[in-house]
């Protein structure tokens, strides 16, 4: 059996996944979402196109085949509408292409009604494409599989079914859904649509490993976004990290050999939560508008601060890395200093290495920072001259102490970096070592 390898975010999300997911897909012949939803947003710049993703595995934009598995939800009318967005591009994906287990849970539209009437209540900041209330239908065993979706006879008996609940619970909520016979309307004519493209993702993963296929697991939101893990209740509702893959698309544990992790030179959060290394100044406004740190799927500003390498090991105890991909670096240019966080000072006093394994010690702790030189500007010009000496050099291309950040994440971490980009394109990334 050829063993699968997982992309996961090392942080909040958003670091860039896509990116290394599409380069990385060269060699692959099927890539894999196993978790999440429409929430993700995976932005991918190719032959100067730039495809934003929600659903679909990145793996589309290379043509290789995407499946989506069970431990997805999946919103049948954001799937349609990204099938359309990819064919206006040039990109007609069939079901050759693209594959959905039967056991995925569908997002119904009083889902994401239900999402965005709870956020005027109380605000975990969510995306508000429903994800939260699919998995709370998945985990009771009330909701619509993908199976019972494309039967239009299982369907419109189901929907009988939950509309009324759905209407009553939104109605407690103070919010308003589309009325039964409107989604039944709707999702009849996008089952008939979608139906194509179901198939049993954890049989023809089984498959085709066995027959020394290569697999990537392709990670959406961030290991502390983790609904286990992560800064609960701050966090997504499904499982994040490298193992999610096993649960969320039925491959064994044995089935996975490499995990990549991937982080941001700085971190990045998005909604609400602790984010102990925050930045609320002028160097964080400077940082979030040259990385453009604007959500892809609900456009909302990013909160900006440092590396936080406590955070970093935390995700590889959870993870098992076997590399980590340091993204963005470039954003970081022209600032005198950078600081790192190392550890934290507890509110007792104490001093750890760790990540607070609790919100509450998290939002009374205080970072402790080292202070590293900035790396000078040098401009989108600077960093493409870079990335094409960086093909021969590896990172000995890296201005001098862009090098030594990079150097000085990975002995603090403990894991080995892959790679470090340097700028949106699929060029723009450096591999170590060559
Ligand atoms: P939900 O996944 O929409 O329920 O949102 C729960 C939390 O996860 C919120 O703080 C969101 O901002 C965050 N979140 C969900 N998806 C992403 C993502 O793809 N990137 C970054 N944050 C995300």
């Amino acid at each position: 059996m050829r063993k699968a390898s997982v992309v996961v975010g090392a942080q909040f999300g958003d670091e860039g996944k896509g990116k290394i997911v599409d380069v990385m897909a060269g060699g692959m012949d099927l890539i894999v979402r196993y978790q999440g939803g429409a929430n993700a947003g995976h932005t991918i710049v190719a032959d100067g196109v730039t495809y934003k993703l929600h659903l679909i595995p990145t793996g589309v934009v290379r043509g290789k085949r995407s499946l989506i598995g069970a431990g997805v939800v999946l919103d049948p009318a954001a799937l349609a509408q990204e099938l359309e967005g990819l064919a206006a591009g040039g990109k007609e994906i069939t079901p050759a292409g693209l594959g959905i287990d039967f056991r995925t849970h569908v997002v119904l539209p009083w889902h994401a009604a239900i999402d965005v009437a709870r956020q005027a209540n109380k605000a975990i900041g969510t995306t508000g494409r429903g994800i939260g209330p699919a998995y709370e239908d998945a985990v009771a065993r009330t909701g619509i599989t993908f199976s019972d979706f494309v039967q239009a006879s299982v369907l419109r008996e189901r929907l009988a079914v939950i509309a009324d609940g759905k209407q009553k619970q939104l109605q407690l909520l103070g919010g308003h859904g589309p009325d039964a016979a409107q989604v039944e309307a709707e999702f009849l004519e996008l089952a008939a649509r979608l139906a194509p493209f179901a198939c049993d993702v954890s049989h023809e993963l089984s498959v085709a490993m066995a027959s020394g296929k290569a697999v990537l697991f392709e990670g959406a939101q961030g290991t502390h976004l983790d609904r286990n893990f992560g800064t609960y209740p701050f966090v997504t509702s499904s499982s994040t990290t490298s193992g999610g893959a096993c649960v969320g698309a039925g491959v064994p544990p044995s089935a996975i050999g490499e995990v990549h992790g991937i982080a941001k030179a700085y971190t990045t959060r998005v909604g609400s939560g602790p984010f102990p290394t925050e930045l609320m100044d002028a160097t964080g406004e400077r940082i979030c508008e040259k990385g453009r740190e604007y959500g892809t799927t609900t456009g909302r500003k990013r909160r900006v601060g440092w590396l936080d390498v406590p955070m970093l090991r935390r995700s590889h105890e959870l993870n098992g890395f076997t590399h980590i991909h340091l993204t963005k670096l470039d954003v970081l240019e022209g600032l005198p200093e950078l600081k790192i966080a190392v550890g934290y000072r507890l509110a007792d006093g104490t001093q750890t290495d760790l990540l607070p394994a609790t919100v509450k010690e998290m939002d009374s702790a205080t970072p402790q920072f080292i202070s590293v030189p900035g790396f000078e500007e040098i401009g989108e010009a600077g960093w493409k001259l870079v990335a094409q000496e960086g093909i021969a050099k590896g990172f000995a291309a890296l201005p001098e102490k862009a090098r030594q950040y990079v150097e000085k994440v990975e002995k603090l971490v403990g894991v080995r970096i892959a790679s470090a980009s340097i700028g949106p394109e699929r060029e723009s990334i450096i591999w170590a070592g060559k």
